[in-house]
């Protein structure tokens, strides 16, 4: 992957080169007196925590174990780790002395109160497209949250990425600032699900393929890669064994599980318990626009046998004792609740077995789910031919789909990924 790394340098260096004569020095913005909470108006910060739910703030900007916003998360990229800072309304450490034209300055155009720019895996090229109200609100929702005193680590980036200015030809190329205009012909639900998807609710960030310098590739939403999960393409929803209805997008995106499809495990689980604390109408909206999305089905493949006996019947018997106990057809907690069959889940019917391994070796957890979801995690229990052949008749037996090749080699370099 290091010619990668090359490949990312040089077009950056060549479009900043093209930046050059565009490209102004960011000034800094003077610090202000933190405004306290009487500074705001309480309808103010009460929708700001809205859009901030609504932009996952504080999924990202709060590390485990840490106080909410503080920052501290490492976001792990190609190009080495960046950490995610402290917006706390601390003056020293936080965000305090940020003035609101600061703080709409970062959101619009990704550049930091003293003028340094931001890398991009602070989503503003979604940001951006934020009303100035919602920001305004966000704002006020910052603002008045606990100070924390905590400064997160050093960022451990590639050298020549450590200089930030390159930013500013990346910015040339993916940054379009500003909200985008209502579109007259659609409805207003669309609209509104459009703005929440492309704004704070940044989806096409792990849901498009990355280019090799981090861009989103277009077409949009036709699937990408996060943490080692596939986040699935978000245009073919209807392609799915079930196809999804807008009510059971609504219903997934909400709750975080769906009678028909499951639940969000791995880097959806956050957002989705995020969205819980919008109301339905965002939810729904988002389902609106999502939906209109869809690419007609292609061709229906055909069920086709695995070759691999031994290893279907061999993850046969792993399945009965590990797995059936729930997932088995008369399993007690198949019938509550009307749960899906592991048939039509999508870890089960996409073309690489990422997130088949991911969910059995990290199972789903209690913090980012209802009760009724929990699975356990199986990492220390299975080996990784074990679960290969878990996977094997999985994808057989129960997906009717062909064989994934090399699953085994799969789960080893999964689990080495998640360990670091
Ligand atoms: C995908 C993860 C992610 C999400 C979601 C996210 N941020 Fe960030 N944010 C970052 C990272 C990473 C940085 C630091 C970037 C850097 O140091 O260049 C950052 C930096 C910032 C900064 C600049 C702070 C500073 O001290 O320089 C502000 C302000 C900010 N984020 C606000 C927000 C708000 C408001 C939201 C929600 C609407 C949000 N962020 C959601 C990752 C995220
Ligand atoms: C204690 C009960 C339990 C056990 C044991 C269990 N699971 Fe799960 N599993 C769940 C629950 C609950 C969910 C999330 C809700 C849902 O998707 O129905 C889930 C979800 C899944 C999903 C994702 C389905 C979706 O939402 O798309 C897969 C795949 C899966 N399990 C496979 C397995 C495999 C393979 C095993 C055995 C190694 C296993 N599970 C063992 C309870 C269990
Ligand atoms: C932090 C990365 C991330 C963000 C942001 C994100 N998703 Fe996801 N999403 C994922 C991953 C990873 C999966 C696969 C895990 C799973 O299916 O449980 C997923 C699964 C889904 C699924 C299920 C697809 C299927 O075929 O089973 C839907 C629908 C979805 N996301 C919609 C959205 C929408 C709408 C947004 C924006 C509001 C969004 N996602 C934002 C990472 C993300």
């Amino acid at each position: 992957m290091k010619t990668r790394y090359w490949v990312w340098i040089g077009a950056t260096l060549a479009a900043s080169a093209a930046a050059a004569t565009a490209w102004v020095i960011q000034p800094a913005l003077a610090p202000v007196q933190a405004p306290g909470p009487n500074d705001f108006d309480s309808a103010s910060i009460a929708r700001g925590a809205r859009v901030t739910a609504q932009g996952d703030c504080m999924v990202c900007h709060t590390a485990a174990g840490g106080s909410p916003y503080a920052g501290g998360l490492p976001l792990r990229t190609p190009f080495g780790t960046i950490y995610t800072t402290n917006i706390t309304p601390d003056p020293a450490t936080g965000i305090g002395n940020w003035s609101l034209a600061a703080f709409t300055r970062a959101l619009r155009h990704g550049v930091a109160r003293d003028g340094h720019l931001l890398y991009p895996a602070f989503p503003y090229i979604h940001y951006t497209k934020m009303s100035t109200a919602d920001i305004n609100d966000a704002y006020a929702y910052l603002m008045t949250r606990t100070p924390v005193v905590y400064q997160a680590p050093d960022n451990d980036l590639l050298l020549p990425l450590r200089f930030r200015p390159f930013l500013a030809g990346w910015n040339l190329l993916y940054l379009r600032p500003g909200p985008v205009p209502e579109d007259p012909s659609q409805s207003y639900a669309w609209n509104r699900g459009r703005y929440l998807v492309d704004g704070a609710g940044h989806c096409a960030s792990c849901h498009s393929a990355l280019g090799p310098i981090g861009g989103e590739r277009s077409p949009a939403f036709s699937g990408g890669n996060i943490d080692g999960w596939d986040a699935p393409a978000l245009t073919a929803l209807i392609q799915a064994p079930k196809p999804w209805t807008r009510e059971q997008l609504a219903i997934y995106l909400r709750h975080g599980w769906s009678t028909e499809h499951g639940a969000a495990a791995g880097p959806m689980g956050p957002v989705a318990h995020s969205l819980s604390r919008v109301p339905e109408a965002d939810t729904d909206a988002i389902a609106t626009y999502i939906m209109s999305l869809q690419k007609p089905p292609a061709s229906v493949p055909k069920p086709v046998a695995s070759d691999d006996h031994a290893r279907v019947a061999q993850g046969a018997t792993l399945f009965a004792g590990a797995c059936a106990s729930c997932h088995g057809a008369t399993a007690p907690m198949m019938a509550a609740g009307g749960r899906p069959s592991l048939a039509l889940s999508t870890a089960v019917n996409s073309e690489r077995a990422d997130n088949l391994i991911q969910i059995v070796l990290n199972g789903v957890p209690w913090s980012h789910a209802q009760q009724s979801t929990f699975m356990p995690p199986f990492a220390a229990t299975l080996t990784d031919a074990q679960i290969a052949s878990i996977a094997a008749y999985v994808r057989a037996d129960i997906g009717k789909r062909p064989a994934w090749n090399s699953v085994e080699q799969r789960v080893n370099d999964i689990r080495k990924e998640n360990q670091q």
